[in-house]
């Protein structure tokens, strides 16, 4: 996620501004920039890495100005580069922007002022913004801004500074949390209140559509059509560790309620408005051949290769092409067999896991074409695939993988609807599919809005040494997902198992101190997974049942159940696993454990 601080005042700029973007340094980045206006000019450095680098690029020249803006990247269009970097110029160098969210029409935008002659350094889409101001500036900062604006569609939390303009820092929001901070002598700009907590605890949350415009006295606020808006100024409360967190206790905990927002911003522009059809930027160059590909196998690790599993569900079910999952570690060592028109699908949330980096170099030797599904734009598997789709979850700090999961779900959605359009699949296209992705963040709300029925289940099985996690289609997958998650941050052993599977062994283990949670929601295999709790049942065994609401007969026949949202069967995984992920949790949180770092394990195997 970007991170922006701006200062106006009489105080010098340069320490307010690195300090604030430090404080934001948890959000995750992978480039940074600052630019101050001093005497009649704006100085600027940027940075690829940590701020420290950026920090050594800053000399003294940057001492006497008052007022400037900062910025830490998070990467989503173009690599992390100094060029990306923001801030970003106009094409006199007398406009300076920085940028969090995502243009949506920035491609038409650019191609337009190409057309009037603008020249662009960058391959954001935040760089637009900046020479669209230009071609709208005449008397004010504010005005240029304003009609800028109304061209813009997506999502934004901006700060701008301009030569033309220089006593005015303006601040603009639609999409992207952006709030001022009000001094003594002097406004901030931050996209995070902990930037500015240290000079301030009086505060304004502009809302969308909404700009302000700051000199060092004097703060107004308007909305896009200039129409004057008198903003409440809020007190903080927090102290600074919650911030980070946005008030959530734990990173996961903060990322599991983060899926809404991360499952649409996964959506972001990439339907056509009209007909929902799927365009992918990152696989347009790539067309003719992903029409023919006869064979697919997913090559991932971990909480990845459960989502490769749903996957392959997906898209065998819906274009009828061969699709296999194969632990990354397994593949690279196995001499594996990749025929013509194979594609090998890499899924990698930090894109740098090192066995399925290696998968993909030995299947692109081998001569399959390589797509790659991930979070961490320039990371090393999504720069070595032929092709690639990013998720736009925005960073994922919990080490067990919560946001990244079901965005990588909705993902492989939209690769099957652009794989159905662009190999004519009428039948896909025509049950309009895509309205269904369009309702999940709200269903997922609506689970999330009930996190207090999953605590009270917690608090019953938080001492229990094992679990079983049974499920059927679709839902054996989050079977194996809700097993791994409760592991890995409760230390609770718990296998994940088709429920069928069952009767081969581990009803073995069933009896009163063996919770067996079963995703239970009403697909075509319903009816076994009822025989599956009956079995459970009668040997003593305790069951916790993820059911869909419109269900009122499973309440009668199992311990505990928690109702989910419908939809069709390859997105119930989206929904199903959230309450596995707020048990998983609860149960770990009670344990005491150390949800964000649990022991032994990393953010990112980048290891054998
Ligand atoms: C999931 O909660 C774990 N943190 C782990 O299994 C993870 O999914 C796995 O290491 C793969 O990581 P990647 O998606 O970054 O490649």
């Amino acid at each position: 996620m970007c991170g922006i601080v701006g200062y106006i005042g009489e105080n010098k700029a340069r320490p307010v501004l690195i300090s604030g973007i430090k404080r934001l340094e948890y959000r995750g980045y992978d480039s940074a920039g600052i630019a101050v206006i001093k005497d009649n000019g704006i100085i600027c450095e940027k940075s690829v890495g940590q701020i420290c680098e950026l920090e050594k690029k800053i000399n003294g020249k940057f001492d006497k100005s008052t007022m400037g803006i900062i910025h830490t990247r998070w990467a989503t269009h173009g690599a992390p580069t100094v060029e990306n970097a923001h801030p970003h110029f106009d094409c006199s160098g007398k406009i300076a922007i920085v940028h969090n969210g995502i243009i949506e029409n920035y491609n038409y935008l650019k191609a337009k002022l190409e057309k009037e002659g603008h020249n662009f350094k960058s391959e954001t889409d935040s760089e637009v913004i900046a020479h669209l101001i230009e071609s709208h500036f005449e008397e004010t900062l504010e005005d240029a801004v304003r009609r800028a604006l109304k061209e813009v569609e997506g999502a934004y939390g901006l700060a701008i500074i301009s030569l033309d303009d220089p006593g005015k820092l303006i601040a603009a929001r639609h999409g992207s949390q952006l709030i001022v901070g009000i001094g003594k002598k002097e406004h901030f700009i931050t996209s995070d209140v902990a930037a500015i907590l240290e000079y301030t605890k009086n505060v304004v949350y502009l809302d969308d559509n909404e700009i302000a415009v700051l000199t060092r006295d004097n703060m107004k606020t308007t909305d896009v059509d200039n129409v004057q808006i008198s903003k409440r100024i809020d007190e903080i409360q927090w102290n600074l560790d919650k911030i980070e967190k946005s008030g959530y206790k734990h990173f996961m905990l903060k990322e599991i309620h983060e899926q809404p927002q991360a499952l649409r911003d996964s959506m972001l522009g990439r339907y056509e408005k009209d007909n929902n059809l799927v365009h992918l930027g990152g696989l347009k160059d790539k067309e003719n051949v992903l029409r023919n590909i006869r064979r697919i196998i997913i090559v991932a690790c971990g909480t990845s290769w459960h989502a490769g599993l749903i996957g392959e569900y997906m898209i065998e079910e819906h274009l009828g092409i061969p699709v296999e999952v194969e632990y990354a570690s397994e593949f690279r060592y196995r001499n594996p067999v990749i025929e013509e028109d194979t594609m090998v699908v890499a899924i990698s949330q930090s894109g740098e896991t090192a066995d399925t980096l290696a998968a993909i170099r030995e299947a692109s030797k081998k001569g399959a074409i390589i797509l790659s599904i991930c979070n961490v734009v320039g990371s090393s598997i999504a720069r070595e695939a032929d092709c690639g789709i990013f998720l736009h979850a925005g960073p994922e700090i919990g080490v067990a993988s919560t946001k990244a999961f079901t965005s990588q779900i909705a993902v492989i959605f939209l690769l099957t609807l652009f794989l159905a359009r662009i190999r004519g699949n009428r039948e896909v296209l025509s049950n309009d599919m895509a309205s269904k992705l369009k309702e999940i963040p709200k269903q997922v709300q609506k689970i999330l809005d009930r996190e207090d029925q999953i605590i009270k289940i917690a608090q019953l099985y938080k001492d229990n040494g094992n679990f079983l996690y049974l499920g059927r289609g679709y839902n054996y997958p989050v079977a194996l997902e809700g097993a791994l998650k409760l592991k890995e941050i409760s230390y609770i052993h718990a296998e994940g198992y088709p429920a069928a599977e069952m009767k081969h062994g581990p009803i073995a283990l069933i009896d009163k101190n063996m919770p067996v949670v079963f995703i239970a929601t009403t697909d075509k295999v319903y009816s076994k997974i009822l025989s599956n709790i009956e079995e459970v049942r009668t040997r003593g065994g305790k069951v916790i049942a993820i059911a869909s609401e419109s269900n009122n007969e499973i309440s009668k026949l199992v311990d505990h159940v928690f109702y989910i949202p419908e939809t069709i069967d390859a997105l119930t995984p989206i929904l199903s696993v959230i309450p596995l992920q707020l048990l998983a949790y609860q149960m770990a949180v009670m344990r005491r454990c150390d949800v964000d770092k649990p022991r032994n394990l990393a953010k990112s195997v980048t290891v054998e």
